[in-house]
Protein backbone atom coordinates (compact mmCIF):
# COMPACT_ATOMS: atom_id res chain seq x y z
CA UNK A 1 0.00 0.00 0.00
CA UNK A 2 1.58 3.50 -0.84
CA UNK A 3 1.00 6.45 2.00
CA UNK A 4 -2.74 7.76 0.73
CA UNK A 5 -3.66 4.15 0.10
CA UNK A 6 -2.78 3.63 3.66
CA UNK A 7 -3.90 6.66 4.90
CA UNK A 8 -7.59 5.77 3.57
CA UNK A 9 -7.97 2.38 4.45
CA UNK A 10 -7.01 3.48 8.36
CA UNK A 11 -9.32 6.47 7.92
CA UNK A 12 -12.42 4.10 7.57
CA UNK A 13 -11.75 1.87 10.21
CA UNK A 14 -14.18 2.37 13.37
CA UNK A 15 -13.17 0.37 16.26
CA UNK A 16 -15.64 0.09 19.08
CA UNK A 17 -17.28 -2.02 22.07
CA UNK A 18 -20.49 -2.84 22.96
CA UNK A 19 -20.79 -2.17 27.11
CA UNK A 20 -23.94 -3.36 29.24
CA UNK A 21 -24.80 -5.27 31.79
CA UNK A 22 -25.38 -9.05 31.11
CA UNK A 23 -28.88 -9.43 29.47
CA UNK A 24 -29.02 -5.88 28.16
CA UNK A 25 -29.44 -6.72 24.61
CA UNK A 26 -25.77 -6.95 23.39
CA UNK A 27 -25.59 -9.95 21.90
CA UNK A 28 -28.67 -9.10 19.93
CA UNK A 29 -27.86 -5.68 19.19
CA UNK A 30 -24.47 -7.00 17.80
CA UNK A 31 -26.34 -9.71 15.88
CA UNK A 32 -28.08 -7.04 13.88
CA UNK A 33 -24.89 -4.57 13.21
CA UNK A 34 -23.86 -8.03 11.71
CA UNK A 35 -27.00 -8.78 9.55
CA UNK A 36 -26.43 -5.06 8.17
CA UNK A 37 -23.06 -5.68 7.31
CA UNK A 38 -23.62 -9.56 5.40
CA UNK A 39 -21.71 -11.06 8.01
CA UNK A 40 -24.32 -13.56 8.91
CA UNK A 41 -27.45 -13.99 7.32
CA UNK A 42 -29.18 -15.11 10.17
CA UNK A 43 -29.85 -13.99 13.37
CA UNK A 44 -29.34 -16.31 16.18
CA UNK A 45 -25.93 -16.94 14.99
CA UNK A 46 -23.71 -14.96 17.65
CA UNK A 47 -26.44 -16.64 20.23
CA UNK A 48 -25.97 -20.08 19.40
CA UNK A 49 -22.04 -19.56 19.46
CA UNK A 50 -22.76 -17.67 22.97
CA UNK A 51 -24.26 -20.54 24.10
CA UNK A 52 -21.51 -22.99 23.14
CA UNK A 53 -23.73 -24.92 19.93
CA UNK A 54 -21.00 -23.74 17.94
CA UNK A 55 -18.32 -26.46 19.36
CA UNK A 56 -14.95 -25.94 18.06
CA UNK A 57 -12.96 -29.21 18.86
CA UNK A 58 -9.45 -27.47 19.57
CA UNK A 59 -10.66 -24.90 22.32
CA UNK A 60 -9.24 -25.10 25.67
CA UNK A 61 -12.06 -26.89 28.34
CA UNK A 62 -12.71 -23.52 29.93
CA UNK A 63 -13.61 -21.61 26.84
CA UNK A 64 -16.18 -24.50 25.64
CA UNK A 65 -17.74 -24.80 29.18
CA UNK A 66 -18.31 -20.98 28.94
CA UNK A 67 -18.95 -20.62 25.64
CA UNK A 68 -16.40 -18.04 25.24
CA UNK A 69 -14.78 -18.03 22.00
CA UNK A 70 -12.38 -16.33 20.34
CA UNK A 71 -13.88 -15.38 17.37
CA UNK A 72 -16.44 -13.87 18.68
CA UNK A 73 -14.22 -11.71 21.13
CA UNK A 74 -13.63 -9.33 17.98
CA UNK A 75 -16.21 -9.04 14.65
CA UNK A 76 -14.80 -7.35 11.56
CA UNK A 77 -17.38 -6.23 9.05
CA UNK A 78 -17.95 -3.64 6.44
CA UNK A 79 -20.96 -1.19 6.67
CA UNK A 80 -21.37 1.77 4.44
CA UNK A 81 -18.24 2.46 3.29
CA UNK A 82 -16.30 1.74 6.50
CA UNK A 83 -14.57 -1.30 8.33
CA UNK A 84 -15.96 -1.59 12.02
CA UNK A 85 -14.19 -4.09 14.53
CA UNK A 86 -16.46 -4.61 17.21
CA UNK A 87 -14.56 -5.64 20.15
CA UNK A 88 -16.52 -7.83 22.77
CA UNK A 89 -16.61 -7.03 26.69
CA UNK A 90 -17.61 -10.18 28.02
CA UNK A 91 -20.40 -10.04 31.04
CA UNK A 92 -21.46 -12.17 33.45
CA UNK A 93 -18.88 -14.75 35.43
CA UNK A 94 -16.58 -14.41 32.03
CA UNK A 95 -15.85 -10.47 33.70
CA UNK A 96 -12.61 -9.93 33.98
CA UNK A 97 -9.56 -7.78 33.60
CA UNK A 98 -9.23 -8.60 30.14
CA UNK A 99 -12.83 -7.07 29.74
CA UNK A 100 -11.69 -3.83 31.29
CA UNK A 101 -8.29 -4.05 28.76
CA UNK A 102 -10.35 -4.33 26.34
CA UNK A 103 -11.26 -1.02 26.48
CA UNK A 104 -7.70 0.36 25.89
CA UNK A 105 -8.24 -1.10 22.65
CA UNK A 106 -10.97 1.04 21.22
CA UNK A 107 -11.90 4.37 20.18
CA UNK A 108 -15.19 4.57 21.52
CA UNK A 109 -18.23 2.77 22.48
CA UNK A 110 -21.59 1.91 22.97
CA UNK A 111 -23.65 2.14 25.82
CA UNK A 112 -26.62 -0.64 26.08
CA UNK A 113 -29.17 -0.19 28.47
CA UNK A 114 -32.22 -2.21 29.03
CA UNK A 115 -34.97 0.57 29.64
CA UNK A 116 -36.58 -1.05 31.95
CA UNK A 117 -33.78 -1.53 34.20
CA UNK A 118 -31.97 1.64 34.04
CA UNK A 119 -27.83 1.79 34.81
CA UNK A 120 -27.00 -1.77 36.18
CA UNK A 121 -23.80 -2.75 37.99
CA UNK A 122 -21.42 -3.22 35.13
CA UNK A 123 -22.59 -0.34 32.74
CA UNK A 124 -21.51 1.28 35.48
CA UNK A 125 -18.06 -0.18 36.01
CA UNK A 126 -17.30 -0.08 32.30
CA UNK A 127 -18.78 3.13 32.04
CA UNK A 128 -16.06 4.60 34.00
CA UNK A 129 -13.17 3.08 32.58
CA UNK A 130 -14.75 4.60 29.25
CA UNK A 131 -14.68 8.23 30.76
CA UNK A 132 -11.48 7.87 31.99
CA UNK A 133 -10.02 7.45 28.54
CA UNK A 134 -12.30 10.22 27.44
CA UNK A 135 -13.56 8.60 24.77
CA UNK A 136 -17.09 9.22 22.88
CA UNK A 137 -20.10 7.09 24.14
CA UNK A 138 -22.96 6.36 22.52
CA UNK A 139 -25.93 5.03 24.30
CA UNK A 140 -29.19 3.06 22.77
CA UNK A 141 -31.96 2.52 25.23
CA UNK A 142 -33.42 -0.54 24.14
CA UNK A 143 -36.54 -3.25 24.85
CA UNK A 144 -39.16 -0.54 23.89
CA UNK A 145 -40.82 -3.42 22.69
CA UNK A 146 -41.67 -3.62 25.83
CA UNK A 147 -42.69 -1.30 29.21
CA UNK A 148 -39.96 0.46 30.10
CA UNK A 149 -39.22 3.14 33.04
CA UNK A 150 -39.78 6.88 31.30
CA UNK A 151 -37.31 7.98 28.39
CA UNK A 152 -37.05 11.58 30.63
CA UNK A 153 -36.38 9.18 33.97
CA UNK A 154 -33.60 7.14 32.07
CA UNK A 155 -31.89 10.47 30.85
CA UNK A 156 -31.94 11.97 33.97
CA UNK A 157 -30.30 8.50 35.69
CA UNK A 158 -27.83 8.73 33.09
CA UNK A 159 -26.78 12.30 34.07
CA UNK A 160 -27.02 11.76 37.90
CA UNK A 161 -25.45 8.52 38.23
CA UNK A 162 -23.05 8.12 35.10
CA UNK A 163 -22.11 12.31 35.41
CA UNK A 164 -22.43 12.51 31.70
CA UNK A 165 -24.46 15.00 29.67
CA UNK A 166 -27.44 13.51 27.60
CA UNK A 167 -28.50 14.47 24.03
CA UNK A 168 -32.00 12.08 22.71
CA UNK A 169 -31.09 11.84 19.14
CA UNK A 170 -34.59 10.28 19.02
CA UNK A 171 -37.16 9.97 21.35
CA UNK A 172 -40.03 6.80 21.41
CA UNK A 173 -43.61 7.89 20.34
CA UNK A 174 -45.19 5.44 23.30
CA UNK A 175 -43.59 2.27 24.63
CA UNK A 176 -44.46 -1.87 24.70
CA UNK A 177 -47.62 -2.37 23.17
CA UNK A 178 -48.14 0.71 22.30
CA UNK A 179 -44.76 2.14 21.01
CA UNK A 180 -45.64 3.35 17.35
CA UNK A 181 -42.42 4.82 16.21
CA UNK A 182 -39.87 7.26 16.91
CA UNK A 183 -39.50 10.80 16.58
CA UNK A 184 -35.93 11.01 15.61
CA UNK A 185 -34.75 14.54 16.02
CA UNK A 186 -31.66 13.83 14.60
CA UNK A 187 -33.03 12.85 10.85
CA UNK A 188 -35.81 15.05 11.26
CA UNK A 189 -38.09 12.43 10.65
CA UNK A 190 -40.53 10.08 12.12
CA UNK A 191 -40.01 6.17 12.02
CA UNK A 192 -42.72 3.76 12.09
CA UNK A 193 -42.75 0.39 13.71
CA UNK A 194 -45.88 -0.70 11.60
CA UNK A 195 -45.66 1.39 8.49
CA UNK A 196 -48.20 1.00 5.65
CA UNK A 197 -45.54 0.78 3.14
CA UNK A 198 -43.07 -1.70 4.56
CA UNK A 199 -40.17 -0.05 2.43
CA UNK A 200 -40.78 3.20 3.85
CA UNK A 201 -40.90 3.13 7.44
CA UNK A 202 -40.46 7.23 7.57
CA UNK A 203 -42.19 10.45 7.63
CA UNK A 204 -40.75 13.74 7.12
CA UNK A 205 -41.19 16.44 9.57
CA UNK A 206 -42.38 19.87 8.27
CA UNK A 207 -40.74 22.74 9.75
CA UNK A 208 -42.42 22.81 12.92
CA UNK A 209 -41.61 19.08 13.47
CA UNK A 210 -45.46 18.05 12.39
CA UNK A 211 -46.28 15.17 10.30
CA UNK A 212 -49.26 15.56 7.88
CA UNK A 213 -52.19 16.92 9.52
CA UNK A 214 -53.82 13.51 7.45
CA UNK A 215 -51.77 10.86 9.43
CA UNK A 216 -53.92 8.53 11.63
CA UNK A 217 -50.81 9.01 14.16
CA UNK A 218 -52.06 12.78 14.92
CA UNK A 219 -55.29 11.86 15.98
CA UNK A 220 -53.60 9.67 18.37
CA UNK A 221 -52.94 11.09 22.13
CA UNK A 222 -49.87 9.50 22.46
CA UNK A 223 -48.50 12.40 19.40
CA UNK A 224 -49.26 15.15 21.65
CA UNK A 225 -47.71 13.31 24.36
CA UNK A 226 -44.10 12.98 22.51
CA UNK A 227 -44.41 16.28 20.85
CA UNK A 228 -45.21 17.73 24.27
CA UNK A 229 -41.83 16.03 25.79
CA UNK A 230 -39.96 16.75 22.62
CA UNK A 231 -40.59 20.23 23.06
CA UNK A 232 -39.32 20.22 26.45
CA UNK A 233 -36.28 18.41 25.94
CA UNK A 234 -35.31 20.99 22.87
CA UNK A 235 -36.07 24.03 25.74
CA UNK A 236 -34.55 22.75 28.79
CA UNK A 237 -31.68 19.79 27.26
CA UNK A 238 -28.59 19.86 26.37
CA UNK A 239 -27.41 20.96 22.59
CA UNK A 240 -25.82 18.87 20.73
CA UNK A 241 -22.30 19.68 21.15
CA UNK A 242 -19.47 17.95 18.77
CA UNK A 243 -16.82 18.70 21.25
CA UNK A 244 -18.17 17.28 24.55
CA UNK A 245 -19.04 14.34 22.03
CA UNK A 246 -15.82 13.56 21.05
CA UNK A 247 -14.61 14.04 24.95
CA UNK A 248 -17.05 11.49 26.21
CA UNK A 249 -18.59 14.41 27.98
CA UNK A 250 -22.22 14.04 26.68
CA UNK A 251 -23.63 10.56 25.47
CA UNK A 252 -26.35 10.85 22.24
CA UNK A 253 -28.94 8.46 23.22
CA UNK A 254 -31.28 6.68 20.74
CA UNK A 255 -34.01 4.86 21.73
CA UNK A 256 -35.30 1.26 19.95
CA UNK A 257 -35.62 -2.43 20.36
CA UNK A 258 -32.58 -4.60 19.48
CA UNK A 259 -34.96 -7.62 19.24
CA UNK A 260 -37.51 -6.34 16.95
CA UNK A 261 -35.01 -4.28 15.08
CA UNK A 262 -36.75 -0.84 15.30
CA UNK A 263 -34.31 1.68 15.39
CA UNK A 264 -30.93 -0.17 14.98
CA UNK A 265 -30.07 0.57 11.57
CA UNK A 266 -30.85 4.52 12.29
CA UNK A 267 -28.93 4.14 15.36
CA UNK A 268 -25.82 2.27 13.51
CA UNK A 269 -25.81 4.90 10.69
CA UNK A 270 -25.65 7.83 13.22
CA UNK A 271 -23.58 6.27 15.28
CA UNK A 272 -20.90 5.71 12.35
CA UNK A 273 -21.33 9.87 11.37
CA UNK A 274 -19.64 10.36 14.93
CA UNK A 275 -17.61 7.48 16.04
CA UNK A 276 -14.19 8.56 15.98
CA UNK A 277 -11.50 7.55 12.68
CA UNK A 278 -8.31 5.38 14.80
CA UNK A 279 -7.01 7.60 17.30
CA UNK A 280 -3.19 8.42 18.14
CA UNK A 281 -1.34 6.88 20.35
CA UNK A 282 0.99 8.05 23.20
CA UNK A 283 4.29 6.51 24.30
CA UNK A 284 6.43 6.27 26.90
CA UNK A 285 8.27 8.88 25.79
CA UNK A 286 5.59 11.71 25.71
CA UNK A 287 5.72 11.45 22.08
CA UNK A 288 3.04 10.68 19.69
CA UNK A 289 2.28 8.08 17.07
CA UNK A 290 0.22 8.91 14.28
CA UNK A 291 -2.44 6.58 13.20
CA UNK A 292 -1.39 6.95 9.70
CA UNK A 293 1.95 7.04 10.12
CA UNK A 294 3.49 4.58 7.79
CA UNK A 295 5.66 2.48 10.43
CA UNK A 296 4.15 -0.30 12.40
CA UNK A 297 3.34 -0.36 15.53
CA UNK A 298 0.82 -1.73 18.30
CA UNK A 299 0.14 -3.16 21.98
CA UNK A 300 -1.07 -6.21 23.27
CA UNK A 301 -3.80 -6.01 25.80
CA UNK A 302 -5.29 -9.23 25.92
CA UNK A 303 -3.73 -12.76 26.15
CA UNK A 304 -5.66 -16.00 25.39
CA UNK A 305 -5.04 -19.25 26.69
CA UNK A 306 -5.00 -21.78 25.52
CA UNK A 307 -6.15 -22.86 22.24
CA UNK A 308 -4.22 -26.10 22.52
CA UNK A 309 -3.25 -27.90 25.45
CA UNK A 310 -0.14 -29.49 23.77
CA UNK A 311 1.34 -27.03 22.41
CA UNK A 312 0.93 -24.61 24.83
CA UNK A 313 -0.31 -21.85 22.64
CA UNK A 314 -1.65 -18.64 23.55
CA UNK A 315 -3.52 -15.83 21.07
CA UNK A 316 -2.06 -12.34 22.00
CA UNK A 317 -4.20 -9.64 20.75
CA UNK A 318 -2.77 -6.79 19.09
CA UNK A 319 -4.34 -3.45 18.82
CA UNK A 320 -2.45 -2.05 15.73
CA UNK A 321 -1.69 2.15 16.19
CA UNK A 322 -0.17 2.72 13.19
CA UNK A 323 1.26 1.29 9.88
CA UNK A 324 0.37 -1.54 7.76
CA UNK A 325 0.32 -4.96 9.17
CA UNK A 326 2.16 -7.78 6.64
CA UNK A 327 1.96 -11.51 7.28
CA UNK A 328 5.84 -12.85 7.94
CA UNK A 329 6.75 -9.23 8.92
CA UNK A 330 9.75 -8.83 11.43
CA UNK A 331 9.03 -6.37 13.98
CA UNK A 332 10.91 -5.94 17.54
CA UNK A 333 9.58 -6.39 20.90
CA UNK A 334 9.78 -2.79 22.91
CA UNK A 335 10.60 -4.82 25.99
CA UNK A 336 13.34 -6.73 25.82
CA UNK A 337 14.61 -5.47 22.23
CA UNK A 338 14.51 -9.15 20.33
CA UNK A 339 13.12 -9.13 16.84
CA UNK A 340 10.32 -11.28 16.24
CA UNK A 341 8.90 -12.40 12.75
CA UNK A 342 5.10 -12.47 12.78
CA UNK A 343 4.19 -15.70 10.75
CA UNK A 344 1.64 -17.04 12.30
CA UNK A 345 -1.31 -14.48 12.38
CA UNK A 346 -5.20 -14.91 13.09
CA UNK A 347 -7.73 -12.56 12.12
CA UNK A 348 -11.20 -12.43 13.34
CA UNK A 349 -14.63 -12.45 11.33
CA UNK A 350 -18.00 -13.43 13.26
CA UNK A 351 -17.76 -17.02 12.39
CA UNK A 352 -14.15 -18.29 11.56
CA UNK A 353 -10.72 -17.73 12.40
CA UNK A 354 -8.98 -16.75 9.11
CA UNK A 355 -5.48 -15.91 8.74
CA UNK A 356 -5.08 -12.47 8.39
CA UNK A 357 -2.45 -11.63 5.97
CA UNK A 358 -2.56 -7.39 5.98
CA UNK A 359 -4.06 -5.14 8.45
CA UNK A 360 -3.88 -1.27 9.69
CA UNK A 361 -4.09 0.79 12.40
CA UNK A 362 -7.49 0.36 14.30
CA UNK A 363 -7.80 -3.32 13.24
CA UNK A 364 -6.99 -6.01 16.10
CA UNK A 365 -5.00 -9.37 14.98
CA UNK A 366 -4.13 -12.24 17.08
CA UNK A 367 -0.56 -13.46 17.05
CA UNK A 368 -0.49 -17.03 18.54
CA UNK A 369 1.96 -16.65 21.09
CA UNK A 370 4.81 -19.45 22.59
CA UNK A 371 5.52 -17.07 25.87
CA UNK A 372 7.26 -13.85 23.74
CA UNK A 373 4.15 -11.56 24.86
CA UNK A 374 3.05 -10.20 27.95
CA UNK A 375 0.31 -8.01 28.24
CA UNK A 376 0.78 -4.00 27.66
CA UNK A 377 3.80 -4.82 25.44
CA UNK A 378 4.40 -2.94 22.33
CA UNK A 379 5.38 -3.58 18.83
CA UNK A 380 7.00 -2.00 15.89
CA UNK A 381 8.79 -2.60 12.93
CA UNK A 382 11.55 0.44 11.76
CA UNK A 383 14.52 1.88 13.91
CA UNK A 384 13.18 3.98 16.62
CA UNK A 385 11.39 2.11 19.60
CA UNK A 386 8.20 2.64 20.26
CA UNK A 387 6.66 1.78 23.91
CA UNK A 388 3.37 3.12 23.94
CA UNK A 389 2.18 3.96 28.00
CA UNK A 390 1.38 1.50 30.29
CA UNK A 391 -1.93 -0.13 30.61
CA UNK A 392 -3.97 0.91 33.93
CA UNK A 393 -4.25 -1.65 36.32
CA UNK A 394 -7.79 -2.23 37.89
CA UNK A 395 -8.63 -2.54 41.66
CA UNK A 396 -9.65 -6.31 42.19
CA UNK A 397 -12.46 -7.12 43.75
CA UNK A 398 -12.74 -10.58 44.44
CA UNK A 399 -9.85 -12.76 46.68
CA UNK A 400 -8.82 -15.79 47.18
CA UNK A 401 -6.01 -17.60 49.21
CA UNK A 402 -4.20 -19.79 47.55
CA UNK A 403 -1.60 -22.62 48.32
CA UNK A 404 -0.20 -25.70 46.22
CA UNK A 405 -2.08 -29.08 46.83
CA UNK A 406 0.72 -30.62 46.75
CA UNK A 407 3.66 -29.02 49.50
CA UNK A 408 6.55 -30.84 47.57
CA UNK A 409 6.16 -29.40 44.06
CA UNK A 410 6.23 -25.42 45.68
CA UNK A 411 8.61 -24.97 42.48
CA UNK A 412 6.29 -25.55 39.37
CA UNK A 413 3.68 -23.34 42.04
CA UNK A 414 5.80 -20.63 42.65
CA UNK A 415 6.98 -20.90 39.05
CA UNK A 416 3.34 -20.67 37.55
CA UNK A 417 2.15 -18.10 39.94
CA UNK A 418 5.05 -15.90 39.08
CA UNK A 419 4.57 -15.88 35.26
CA UNK A 420 0.89 -15.74 35.04
CA UNK A 421 1.31 -13.01 37.22
CA UNK A 422 3.81 -11.16 35.04
CA UNK A 423 1.48 -11.94 32.45
CA UNK A 424 -1.44 -9.90 33.56
CA UNK A 425 -3.50 -13.04 34.15
CA UNK A 426 -4.27 -12.42 37.80
CA UNK A 427 -3.32 -9.47 40.65
CA UNK A 428 -1.00 -11.45 43.60
CA UNK A 429 -0.87 -10.01 47.29
CA UNK A 430 0.95 -11.44 49.65
CA UNK A 431 -0.67 -11.26 53.55
CA UNK A 432 2.04 -8.91 55.52
CA UNK A 433 3.67 -10.91 57.74
CA UNK A 434 3.09 -14.63 56.94
CA UNK A 435 3.60 -14.52 53.10
CA UNK A 436 0.71 -16.27 52.63
CA UNK A 437 -0.57 -15.61 48.64
CA UNK A 438 -3.45 -14.26 48.26
CA UNK A 439 -4.92 -13.77 44.77
CA UNK A 440 -7.04 -10.53 43.23
CA UNK A 441 -9.70 -10.71 40.22
CA UNK A 442 -12.38 -8.77 38.88
CA UNK A 443 -14.77 -11.32 38.16
CA UNK A 444 -14.63 -15.18 39.56
CA UNK A 445 -13.71 -16.48 35.88
CA UNK A 446 -9.67 -15.15 36.50
CA UNK A 447 -9.81 -17.51 39.24
CA UNK A 448 -10.52 -20.46 37.31
CA UNK A 449 -8.68 -19.72 34.15
CA UNK A 450 -5.41 -19.25 36.55
CA UNK A 451 -6.44 -22.81 37.84
CA UNK A 452 -7.02 -24.67 34.60
CA UNK A 453 -3.75 -22.98 33.41
CA UNK A 454 -1.60 -23.53 36.69
CA UNK A 455 -2.31 -27.15 36.03
CA UNK A 456 -2.54 -27.30 32.32
CA UNK A 457 0.73 -25.53 32.23
CA UNK A 458 2.98 -25.94 35.19
CA UNK A 459 1.41 -29.46 36.49
CA UNK A 460 0.73 -27.51 39.51
CA UNK A 461 -2.48 -28.79 41.62
CA UNK A 462 -3.92 -25.83 43.62
CA UNK A 463 -6.09 -24.93 46.08
CA UNK A 464 -7.95 -22.01 46.13
CA UNK A 465 -10.19 -20.61 49.45
CA UNK A 466 -12.87 -17.75 49.13
CA UNK A 467 -12.21 -14.98 50.82
CA UNK A 468 -15.07 -13.38 48.84
CA UNK A 469 -15.59 -9.51 48.04
CA UNK A 470 -13.47 -7.11 49.51
CA UNK A 471 -12.47 -3.38 49.30
CA UNK A 472 -8.91 -2.82 48.64
CA UNK A 473 -7.15 0.51 49.64
CA UNK A 474 -3.79 1.40 50.14
CA UNK A 475 -2.15 2.56 52.40
CA UNK A 476 0.63 5.25 53.61
CA UNK A 477 3.45 3.03 54.55
CA UNK A 478 4.55 5.84 57.17
CA UNK A 479 1.25 6.17 58.85
CA UNK A 480 0.82 1.91 59.14
CA UNK A 481 0.08 0.44 62.14
CA UNK A 482 -0.08 -3.54 62.40
CA UNK A 483 -2.47 -3.34 64.69
CA UNK A 484 -4.90 -1.45 62.57
CA UNK A 485 -5.76 -4.86 61.00
CA UNK A 486 -8.52 -7.11 62.05
CA UNK A 487 -10.12 -10.08 60.66
CA UNK A 488 -12.86 -7.14 58.56
CA UNK A 489 -9.58 -5.49 57.39
CA UNK A 490 -6.73 -7.78 56.22
CA UNK A 491 -3.39 -6.02 55.59
CA UNK A 492 -2.08 -7.23 52.84
CA UNK A 493 1.18 -6.27 50.59
CA UNK A 494 1.22 -5.81 46.70
CA UNK A 495 3.86 -7.20 44.64
CA UNK A 496 5.93 -3.33 45.01
CA UNK A 497 5.29 -4.34 48.69
CA UNK A 498 3.01 -1.31 49.66
CA UNK A 499 1.34 -2.24 52.02
CA UNK A 500 -2.92 -2.33 51.64
CA UNK A 501 -6.12 -3.54 53.56
CA UNK A 502 -8.59 -5.38 52.43
CA UNK A 503 -12.22 -3.91 54.12
CA UNK A 504 -14.66 -6.95 54.16
CA UNK A 505 -17.17 -4.05 53.16
CA UNK A 506 -18.06 -0.40 52.92
CA UNK A 507 -19.11 -0.73 56.74
CA UNK A 508 -16.04 -1.49 57.61
CA UNK A 509 -14.00 0.79 55.43
CA UNK A 510 -16.19 3.88 57.45
CA UNK A 511 -15.48 2.09 60.55
CA UNK A 512 -11.72 2.43 60.13
CA UNK A 513 -12.01 6.09 58.93
CA UNK A 514 -13.72 6.84 62.05
CA UNK A 515 -11.40 4.94 63.86
CA UNK A 516 -8.07 6.55 62.00
CA UNK A 517 -9.34 9.98 60.82
CA UNK A 518 -5.95 10.91 60.04
CA UNK A 519 -5.12 7.91 57.40
CA UNK A 520 -4.68 8.50 54.19
CA UNK A 521 -6.52 5.75 52.02
CA UNK A 522 -6.42 5.11 48.11
CA UNK A 523 -8.40 2.80 46.02
CA UNK A 524 -5.21 2.60 43.57
CA UNK A 525 -1.40 2.95 43.80
P1 LIG B 1 -26.59 -9.72 26.50
O1 LIG B 1 -25.76 -10.13 25.33
O2 LIG B 1 -26.47 -8.27 26.81
O3 LIG B 1 -26.43 -10.57 27.70
O4 LIG B 1 -28.13 -9.86 26.10
P2 LIG B 1 -28.83 -10.67 24.94
O5 LIG B 1 -28.67 -9.99 23.65
O6 LIG B 1 -28.45 -12.10 25.05
O7 LIG B 1 -30.32 -10.47 25.39
C1 LIG B 1 -30.80 -10.90 26.66
C2 LIG B 1 -32.28 -11.22 26.57
O8 LIG B 1 -32.99 -10.04 26.25
C3 LIG B 1 -32.61 -12.22 25.48
O9 LIG B 1 -33.73 -12.95 25.91
C4 LIG B 1 -33.00 -11.34 24.32
O10 LIG B 1 -33.84 -11.98 23.40
C5 LIG B 1 -33.72 -10.23 25.06
N1 LIG B 1 -33.71 -8.97 24.30
C6 LIG B 1 -32.67 -8.35 23.71
N2 LIG B 1 -33.06 -7.21 23.12
C7 LIG B 1 -34.38 -7.10 23.35
C8 LIG B 1 -35.38 -6.14 22.97
O11 LIG B 1 -35.12 -5.15 22.30
N3 LIG B 1 -36.63 -6.39 23.42
C9 LIG B 1 -36.97 -7.48 24.16
N4 LIG B 1 -38.23 -7.62 24.53
N5 LIG B 1 -36.07 -8.40 24.51
C10 LIG B 1 -34.79 -8.22 24.11
P3 LIG B 1 -33.64 -14.40 26.50
O12 LIG B 1 -35.00 -14.85 26.77
O13 LIG B 1 -32.65 -14.41 27.63
O14 LIG B 1 -32.93 -15.16 25.37
P4 LIG B 1 -33.60 -15.86 24.11
O15 LIG B 1 -33.71 -17.24 24.59
O16 LIG B 1 -34.88 -15.16 23.88
O17 LIG B 1 -32.64 -15.67 23.03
Amino acid sequence: MNNAELANEVNKRRTFAIISHPDAGKTTITEQMLLFGGVVREAGTVKAKKSGTFAKSDWMEIEKKRGISVTSSVMQFDYDGKRINILDTPGHEDFSEDTYRTLMAVDSAVMVIDAAKGIEPQTKKLFQICKMRGIPIFTFMNKFDRDAREPLDLLSEVEDVLGVETYPMNWPIGMGRGLKGLYDRYNHRVALTHPEDENNPYIQLDKDGQIPADHPLRQDSIWQETLDEVELIEAAGNSLDEDKIATGDLTPVFFGSALTNFGVETFLQTYLNYAPKPSNHKTLDESIIKANDTVFSGFIFKIQANMNPQHRDRIAFVRICSGEFDRGMDVTLGRTGKGIRLSNSTQFMADSREIVETAVAGDIIGLYDTGNFQIGDSIYSGKNKVEFEKLPQFTPELFVRVMAKNVMKQKSFHKGIEQLVQEGAIQLYRSYNSNEYILGAVGQLQFEVFQFRMLNEYNSEIVMESLGHKTARWINPDQLDEKMASTRNLLVKDRQDAPLFLFENKFAENWFKGKYPDVELTSKL
